[in-house]
């Protein structure tokens, strides 16, 4: 059904104006409570089998929705509703911005993916705050991924960080720290441990102040060189982070300039993962995301030792149930496997 509503009208329609349509009614149905409690009831994850501890959260399941569809936390409750079991809002930045010119977002359909350089479009940290303060209608574990202003000059970085750490930390079940995206000039830049370690530093200063403690991961590229993810690895185990989401999307494509998301960067994503897993083994939580497509997907990322998975290009091309029938058919696989929870699944092909 779904397919069909794609291939002859989704596809035809500009691909932001979809987005924002999109957005807007999940906004309207995160308004809306007894419709928003009765899909979670049916869509959400509710088997115990799919439960997940990290960094002392409670997720009801693995598959989380990447950052990038929620910029200004405007909808979380409501895809929580659809069955993703948590929510990455964001990127948020310190000021209000607008973005790069349209059109800034390309479907490549016939190869499942998305070209974006959409460039931190959204309505500022203070904005998002006042959001994620309203109360929440149903569970919805929500991460908050925060980014540089474009206008900030790099020595300026860090106190641009901390300035939406601040506003935001204390609403997060987890705060990342996005310098891996390649639409805002000079961010990846901040990768380079020399520079990284001063940034993050002081958004970790913030996070172990809030009452909760907010754990605090970082997003990196899948462009860095092997090397440097060894090196953001061990940067992350010094600073005493709670994990590393990679990846964010990739600039090695003859695309339109932008990042490319979806299928050609699952091969990458996973070799990152891998890596990381091998340097890291369980001391940090690590969120896999990058061409995740179906339950195959995820259950490989668990088994190399994710121990969430998220998706963003995939809910595109799989519809608006995408999430739900993936996490249904993961409970299938834990039982098949003879395990009890899918905690049991997590690093069980990465060398030990
Ligand atoms: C349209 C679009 C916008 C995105 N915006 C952000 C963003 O603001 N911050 C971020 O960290 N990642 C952003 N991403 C990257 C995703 O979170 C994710 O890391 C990447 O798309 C790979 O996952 P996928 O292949 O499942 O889409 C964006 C991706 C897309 C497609």
């Amino acid at each position: 059904m779904y397919r069909l509503v794609f291939t002859h009208v989704l596809r035809r329609l500009d691909a932001e104006t979809v987005h924002h349509r999109t957005v807007r009614g999940l906004a309207l149905l995160a308004r809306t409570p007894l419709l928003k409690r009765l899909l979670h009831r049916a869509l959400a994850p509710h088997d115990p089998a799919l439960r997940i501890t990290a960094f002392g959260v409670h997720f009801p399941g693995p598959l989380g929705l990447a950052a990038g569809f929620d910029k200004d936390a405007a909808c979380a409750e409501a895809v929580a509703a659809l069955g993703f079991s948590h929510v990455e809002v964001g990127t948020i930045t310190a000021h209000a911005q607008p973005g790069n010119p349209r059109p800034r977002l390309f479907r490549l359909v016939g190869e499942r993916a998305v070209v974006n350089r959409m460039g931190f479009n959204n309505a500022g940290a203070q904005a998002a705050a006042r959001r994620l303060r309203r109360t929440r209608g149903v569970p919805a574990v929500v991460g908050v991924n925060i980014g540089k202003t474009k206008v900030v000059p790099e020595p300026e970085a860090a106190a641009d960080y901390v300035t939406s750490a601040k506003e935001l930390a204390p609403l997060a079940d987890y705060l990342v720290v996005n310098v891996s995206s390649p639409n805002t000039p000079g961010l990846r830049d901040l990768q380079a441990v020399s520079l990284l370690r001063p940034l993050l530093t002081s958004v970790k200063e913030v996070c172990d102040g809030t009452p909760r403690r907010t754990p605090l991961l970082v997003k990196i590229a899948p462009d860095l060189a092997d090397d440097d993810v060894d090196a953001v690895a061990d940067l992350a185990l010094e600073l005493g982070l709670d994990g590393i989401i990679a990846t964010n999307t990739t600039i090695a494509h003859d695309g339109p300039t932008g990042g490319l998301s979806g299928r050609p960067l699952k091969a990458r994503s996973l070799e990152v993962l891998r890596r990381l897993r091998a340097r890291v083994g369980d001391r940090l939580t690590l969120v896999s995301v990058g061409g995740v497509e179906d339950v195959d997907d995820v259950w490989e990322r668990l088994l190399a030792g994710a121990t969430l998975v998220q998706g963003y290009t995939g809910w595109i091309y799989g519809g608006p149930l995408w999430a739900a029938r993936i996490h249904r058919r993961l409970a299938r696989r834990v039982r098949l496997h003879g395990m009890t929870s899918i905690g049991e699944a997590i690093g069980r092909t990465a060398p030990r």
